[in-house]
């Protein structure tokens, strides 16, 4: 039977599912509960000096759905609002009641030396784990030059990342923003600098929109909004982007995370060099209690493909990420059409000869390929509103 138990830096997790920094871990009460509920660790709210001031608005989330199902969630939320003993004496009492579990410390403080290692030094006496250095929160603190405009800021990450490891007497994670052109840059920049290991994604810097009816932001804090940070399933593509990409420039442990909302994400995200992964909309959305399927579904799929724990997952697809220079060219796919699913709406001809090829047509009742015209871009079976289009050789 495979383990779900891991490894990173000396750490033990029982299992590779972290609730990342975010309201479920925003309080002691809160986190004991999900500690007991099962999950392997936790990242805490971020914890900011005292006197950082964290005054919110109202509303601070917003939304798209569909079919009822929440595809992506905005948020404008600041940081912990609770003092850094409250933390101090919180993370006893965790420790305590849970020794086998994972506490990371997620801080972040003011551009200053002092700042950052006093609050690291506070925290050094502490039972954490380890250090999480939010560098990439992309609403509310970069206009007071902090979260985010850290993070894109490969001269500043270095900067404070240099003066936390210093004094940090646990490995220092830095948290990555994907708001930036090249995540590698900044994960170089912050490795060459002591960084343990990094975390990625935070959010995606975003705007939902405007009512077209009142012609307000749909993100209304009384007739203003901001921008803010998009979560959930519509950024997990640019996780797993930025994980590979880390992985393909770095052998440092890495948190994966954006958009888990079930085992296989997670499984892909180890697949592409994440060491463990953090959620948190999925468990804003469903409650602490996904973590049972996260984890007997992870544990079935080690089982079912033969691997011991995710040692044997890890960086598995890597190597299958290359240059588009790379690609095999005269690898040609083409539309096959299931005729017992299409309805001859015409959709695909339609779109494949406005998109330039012409090569699907109607003919006697029934579509048909011109394998001539056809370019194999699946265009066609991506918006066959039956899924009766497959692309084969
Ligand atoms: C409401 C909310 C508050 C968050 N607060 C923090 C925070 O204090 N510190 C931090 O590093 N990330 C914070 N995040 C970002 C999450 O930790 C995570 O990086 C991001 O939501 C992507 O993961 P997900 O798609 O599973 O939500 C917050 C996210 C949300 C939705």
């Amino acid at each position: 039977m495979p383990t779900l138990k891991t490894e990173i830096l000396g750490i033990e997790f029982e299992n590779p599912f972290l609730l990342a920094s975010a309201p479920p871990t925003a309080s002691i009460e809160s986190i004991d509960k999900a500690f007991e509920m099962g999950w392997g660790g936790v990242v805490l709210k971020t914890i900011t000096p005292d006197n950082l001031e964290m005054i919110e608005a109202s509303p601070r989330y917003a939304t798209i759905k569909e079919k009822g199902k929440v595809i992506c969630l905005q948020n404008i939320e600041l940081l912990s609002h609770k003092t850094v003993q409250y933390w101090v004496d919180g993370i006893k009492y965790l420790k305590d009641k849970h020794p086998t579990k994972v506490i990371i410390a997620s801080i972040m403080a003011p551009v200053e030396k002092d700042e950052w290692q006093n609050l690291v030094g506070t925290l050094n006496d502490t039972s954490i784990d380890a250090y999480e250095l939010n560098f990439s929160c992309p609403h509310g603190m970069p206009e007071r030059n902090i979260g985010m405009a850290i993070g894109t800021s490969a001269e500043v990450s270095i900067l404070i990342t240099s003066w936390v490891k210093a004094v940090a007497k646990k490995p220092v994670f830095v948290k990555l923003t994907p708001n930036v052109t090249d995540i590698t840059w900044i994960g170089k920049a912050v490795e060459r600098a002591g960084a343990d290991g990094f975390s990625a994604i935070n959010t995606v810097q975003s705007f939902m929109g405007i009512n077209l009816d009142t012609l307000e932001p749909v993100l209304n804090i009384d007739g203003h909004s901001t921008y803010g940070g998009l979560s959930g399933e519509a950024i997990k593509p640019i996780g797993f982007r930025c994980v590979a990409q880390l992985r393909q420039n770095s052998e440092l442990p890495i948190l994966g995370m954006g958009g888990i909302s079930n085992w296989e994400d997670a499984a892909q995200y180890i697949a592409l060099g994440s060491d463990a992964v953090q959620v948190c909309t999925e468990v804003m959305i469903n409650g602490y209690e996904i973590i049972n399927r996260l984890k007997s579904g992870l544990l079935n799929f080690l089982e079912t493909k033969g691997f011991s724990d995710i040692s044997e997952l890890k960086n598995i697809a890597i190597q299958k990420i290359t240059s588009h220079e790379k690609l095999n060219k005269k690898s040609h796919l083409y539309p096959i059409i299931d005729k017992d699913k299409c309805i001859k709406c015409g959709k695909c001809a339609k779109i494949c000869s406005e998109s330039e090829y012409h090569a699907l047509y109607l003919d006697k009742d029934c579509m048909h390929i011109n394998k001539e015209q056809c370019a194999g871009c699946s265009l066609c079976s991506h918006i066959c509103p039956k899924e009766a289009i497959k692309m084969c050789l």
